[in-house]
């Protein structure tokens, strides 16, 4: 079946990008399905960093079409933003293919992300502050304004004018300062319409077409299984569904046409932003993962949490996205470790479980039950002992690891077609 889809299994920063960068090269097209800015995809090709938000991975590939679906949210500000960088790098982008129907992430959402954090308080989720929750937001409630929209002045004008009604009555209730629809316009009306414009197709059509034709189509994943807004740790989750299944909404094709769905995880666990997390490090062992790994988020700086390896939450997402394969980035990172851990149950009242419980009450109660394997000096890019980690989650997660990465470059992962050797 001609379409694959690569998914986080975690809460995102998994390497998702670097591994769409090794499957590119054996797909025509790659697509973006969900999410926004809010992502950061980091790929390091020949000592050149490229961090992508919102164009898809594949874009290092002239043989490769990427498309940015209606069910991603853009700012077109930060895509012609990103654009411009990737072609100050000598990389062509005018094969992107932009959905007209994806919704825009104007400036007043991120006013109102930053608004609606402000107003949670304790509770703030720990936003990227992009916007993206707001945008969502307004496309489920019918106030969302198009990427075709922008091609319309009376339309852009209308749609903002009208999504602006309600926010500034809550702005005011507020005693904050309302929002000039005719401002909002006149940015985006102009310069960035016009040069949004050579990219807006029917993208339903080009991936639909691709497919049929039996062209390998890749679909790009942002942010993760456990940010999902239906199946993630709620509140503390995106307002998009990053599961491999969205990527049938997102792109506007029927399931029939997936086959491979590969889950990436990191060789530990990380997430930026509040929620729970079972396995979370504190202390000197976090900060050396932390520096080791370089845990800053690429998008917004900020310090991620750690923890370990869970199995629990990789047998959930191997449910939730139908994953047929794995495939495990940063092993590098826990080198010299004297052991490393796996958690392979949880345990709540005295009870194992193999899967997450179904209450939050009772994640947040939840602890978790460990093996304890030998660790791994330097020399070899998978001494033996990180070849038995990697068969250890193949055993718990029951699908093979297919592959194993072990730097940020390209070219730094080794490649298991049948997974790893037990
Ligand atoms: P994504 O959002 O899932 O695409 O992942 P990010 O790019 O946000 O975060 C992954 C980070 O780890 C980036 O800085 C990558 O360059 C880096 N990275 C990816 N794979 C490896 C690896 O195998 N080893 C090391 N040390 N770094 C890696
Ligand atoms: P990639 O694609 C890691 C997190 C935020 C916050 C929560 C909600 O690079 O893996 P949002 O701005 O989406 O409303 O924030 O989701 N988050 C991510 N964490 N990687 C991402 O994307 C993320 N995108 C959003 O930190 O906890
Ligand atoms: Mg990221």
């Amino acid at each position: 079946m001609p379409a694959s889809v690569i998914v986080g299994m975690q809460w995102g920063d998994e390497g998702k990008g670097r591994f769409v960068d090794v499957l590119a090269k054996e797909h025509s097209m790659v697509v973006r399905y969900q999410g926004g800015h809010n992502a950061g995809h980091t790929l390091v090709v020949d000592g050149e960093t490229f961090v992508l938000q919102l164009v898809p991975s594949g874009v290092l590939y002239d043989a490769v079409t990427p498309v940015i679906g209606n069910g991603v949210v853009v700012d077109p500000i930060v895509l012609l933003a990103e654009i411009d960088r990737i072609e100050a790098a000598g990389i062509d982008c005018s094969r992107l293919q932009l959905a007209a129907n994806a919704h825009l992430v104007l400036s007043y959402h991120q006013q109102l992300d930053a608004l609606f954090e402000e107003l949670r308080g304790e509770s703030a989720i720990g936003t990227t502050l992009r916007g993206i929750g707001p945008a969502y937001a307004d496309k489920s409630a019918r106030d969302g304004v198009r990427v075709q929209d922008l091609l319309v002045p009376d339309a852009f004008r209308e749609r903002v004018t009208h999504a602006l009604l309600s926010k500034n009555v809550l702005l005011r209730g507020l005693g904050r300062d309302p929002i000039d629809p005719d401002s909002v316009v006149e940015t985006y009306l102009g310069e960035i319409a016009d040069r949004i414009r050579p990219y807006v197709t029917d993208t339903v059509a080009t991936v639909n077409d691709a497919l049929e034709a039996e062209q390998q189509v890749l679909f790009e994943g942002a942010q993760a299984t456990f940010l999902d807004l239906d199946h993630g740790t709620y509140p503390f989750v995106t307002s998009s569904n990053p599961i491999a299944g969205a990527a049938t909404v997102g792109a506007g094709v029927g399931p029939r046409h997936f086959g491979r769905i590969i889950g990436v995880a990191k060789a530990y666990v990380t997430r930026v932003g509040a929620g729970p997390f079972v396995t979370e490090l504190d202390g000197p062992l976090a900060d050396h993962i932390i520096d080791t790994g370089h845990e800053y988020g690429s998008n917004t700086g900020r310090r991620r949490r750690v923890g370990w390896f869970d199995v629990v939450q990789a047998r959930q997402a191997v449910r939730l996205n139908s994953v047929t394969e794995v495939a495990v980035a940063k092993i590098d990172v826990l080198t010299g470790l004297d052991e490393v851990r796996i958690c392979t149950h949880y345990e709540l009242d005295g009870v194992r479980l193999r899967y997450p419980p179904a209450l939050q009450t009772e994640m947040e109660r939840v602890q978790p039950v460990y093996v304890t394997m030998p660790g791994w000096g330097a020399g070899d890019a998978l001494p033996q002992e990180a070849m038995d980690f990697l068969a250890r989650i193949q055993e718990e997660v029951e699908l093979p690891v297919t592959f194993a990465s072990v730097g940020p470059e390209r070219g730094a992962e080794v490649r298991f077609d049948d997974g790893v050797a037990a």
